[in-house]
């Protein structure tokens, strides 16, 4: 499995875990594709496209949370969620959607920035929000 999920990574603000927990499952099953050898890349695409589209609208969420409750580390934050987008999109053109063992390096970023992301830059916003009383 990718990525191994294990309570250290629940925050204590359940939409943003309960988003967090959903794209873990997609990437795990990106994941089980490609070592399984996809057989085209139609079967692995679409799946990645709803990875991306469900981290966006998980972004967002974080990114609305954080401005309703005026806290001071949002545009950090908000950057961090840019440079991984452009960073995503810059891998995808350059990538051939046959080559297996590129989408596997990819999805291998995906799962270490997702770790980091949220034991670190995550976690400073959940305990800010948990102060507000949002859990
Ligand atoms: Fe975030
Ligand atoms: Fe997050």
């Amino acid at each position: 499995m990718l990525f191994e999920w294990s309570p250290k990574f629940i925050l204590g603000v359940k939409a943003i875990d309960d988003q967090h927990r959903k794209l873990v499952v997609i990437l795990n099953q990106l994941d089980d594709l490609i070592k399984n050898g996809a057989p085209q890349s139609d079967s692995w695409v679409s799946i990645f496209n709803e990875l991306l589209e469900y981290a966006q609208y998980h972004f967002k969420t974080e990114e609305e949370l954080m401005f309703d409750h005026s806290f001071g580390g949002l545009q950090d934050h908000i950057k961090e969620h840019a440079f991984f987008r452009s960073k995503i999109t810059s891998l995808k053109k350059g990538l051939d959607a046959n080559d297996l063992h590129a989408i596997d390096e990819l999805l291998y970023f995906l799962m270490v920035w997702l770790q980091n992301h949220i034991l670190v830059v995550d976690r400073r916003c959940c305990v800010f929000l948990n102060q507000e009383g949002v859990v």
